[in-house]
């Protein structure tokens, strides 16, 4: 008898110290783009997440983590099918990843309506910083008009009377021309939205030869960016019409590719190798030497991604079965950003500085995207007065 009690004290003392679902393993669903266009984008997201992970010591909140991959292959569909999976099969308790925001926006109307939380590591569409804005859902990374909105203010100081607008015809890419002219108030000479993906973009640089803007701004990730720049430079273009971007197309990923064509090209953006704080120095030196390459923005903020979730579940005791309890954890979570300063406004996107960036070479002939001004200090985005938290 007295066996028996101990026994069951011991099972309650168990229970106690370990509640349920905090002692095994916690899963977490990883959506990326792992292929196509963008996959060298997604693959470099997933490379920072991991290293995250294996800075803390394999473990979020003291659990060992169980990260499982899903390529959404760049199409929207397929992040569906992808956030079905991880959900219903493998059975995830946190959905985070996310390179283009048309994959979120689909992603998020799966996930979010079962409670379950998300948080994009890079898309970050205005419609969930605003009107669609939900308890669950975090974004880690930027609001995508805010980086643009960084590059308008700048080329409006510098008083430039006539800019040329192009970006790809997608979510990501109309928020991100309406970002820059929410703050540069001069002619838009040219708005042009090309097909996502296309990679000959001869039309539209004839238009621009015609058109004579005083300057052209671009948004390309990926394999677009790499062919924009280098066909501008072919062309003739850069020396005569100065082009300016932001950090998506100007980053690490895509720098090698375009060697010589890059120099010289301003960019704004949140963060870049060059930025001058501790954690960032001890991030870029920690990925260089796993992946014998300088990181880019996209595993910056993925690294600081699984940061976050490691802070959060520390503070939950490891557990996030309750989406309610963790939203509150992760809005209170404390890490310290390779940013330097972030915080989560009250639409969950975050109040960072944003930067003037101009890619040069680096001592060893590299190419480095160096910050040259902060543009804006502690910037919330322009959606969140529109946020309604329920
Ligand atoms: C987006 O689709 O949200 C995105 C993709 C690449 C860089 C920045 C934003």
């Amino acid at each position: 008898m007295a066996r028996l009690l101990v026994c069951a004290l011991s099972a309650a003392f168990a229970l106690a110290a370990f509640p349920a679902g905090a002692a095994e393993k916690v899963k977490i669903g990883f959506i990326s783009t792992l292929s196509g266009p963008n996959g060298v984008t997604g693959k470099e997201m997933l490379d920072g997440f991991k290293l995250g992970i294996t800075d803390a010591h394999g473990k979020f909140g003291g659990r060992d983590v169980d990260l499982v991959t899903g390529d959404d292959q760049g199409k929207p569909d397929v992040g569906v099918e992808v956030a079905r999976k991880l959900l219903d099969k493998d059975k995830v308790e946190l959905v985070t990843g996310v390179v283009l925001s048309n994959i979120l926006l689909a992603v998020s109307n799966v996930v979010l309506p079962k409670h379950v939380i998300l948080i994009s590591l890079n898309a970050g569409a205005s419609d969930l910083a605003g009107r669609e804005c939900s308890p669950y859902f975090f974004n880690v990374s930027f609001q995508n008009d805010s980086v643009p909105e960084a590059m308008g203010a700048n080329l409006q100081e510098k008083g430039l009377k006539h800019v040329y607008l192009l970006a790809p015809n997608y979510a990501a890419g109309r928020d991100m021309l309406n970002g820059f002219k929410r703050t540069y108030k001069g002619s838009i000479v040219g708005e042009v939205y090309t097909q996502m993906n296309q990679l000959d973009f001869a039309a539209e640089l004839s238009a621009i030869q015609a058109a004579k803007p005083e300057a052209v701004f671009i948004f390309y990730p990926g394999s677009m960016g790499i062919n924009f720049i280098r066909q501008y430079a072919e062309w003739g273009l850069k020396a005569q019409i100065p082009l300016y971007a932001t950090t998506f197309t100007m980053d690490q990923t895509l720098l090698p590719a375009m060697g010589n064509d890059a120099i010289g090209i301003m960019n704004s953006g949140f963060w870049s190798e060059s930025l001058d704080n501790p954690e960032n120095r001890v991030f870029v030196e920690r990925f260089e030497a796993e992946f014998k390459r300088i990181p880019s923005a996209f595993a910056a903020t993925a690294y600081d991604g699984a940061r976050l979730i490691d802070a959060a579940m520390r503070a939950t005791g490891g557990r996030i079965d309750s989406a309610d309890a963790f939203r509150k954890a992760l809005e209170a979570a404390k890490f310290a950003s390779v940013r330097g300063h972030f915080r989560f406004n009250t639409n969950h996107f975050p109040i960072q500085d944003y930067y003037l960036f101009q890619v040069e070479k680096g001592p060893s002939g590299e190419l480095v995207d160096t910050m040259r001004e902060r543009i804006f200090s502690n910037r919330p985005d322009s959606y969140v007065s529109e946020c309604k938290m329920k």
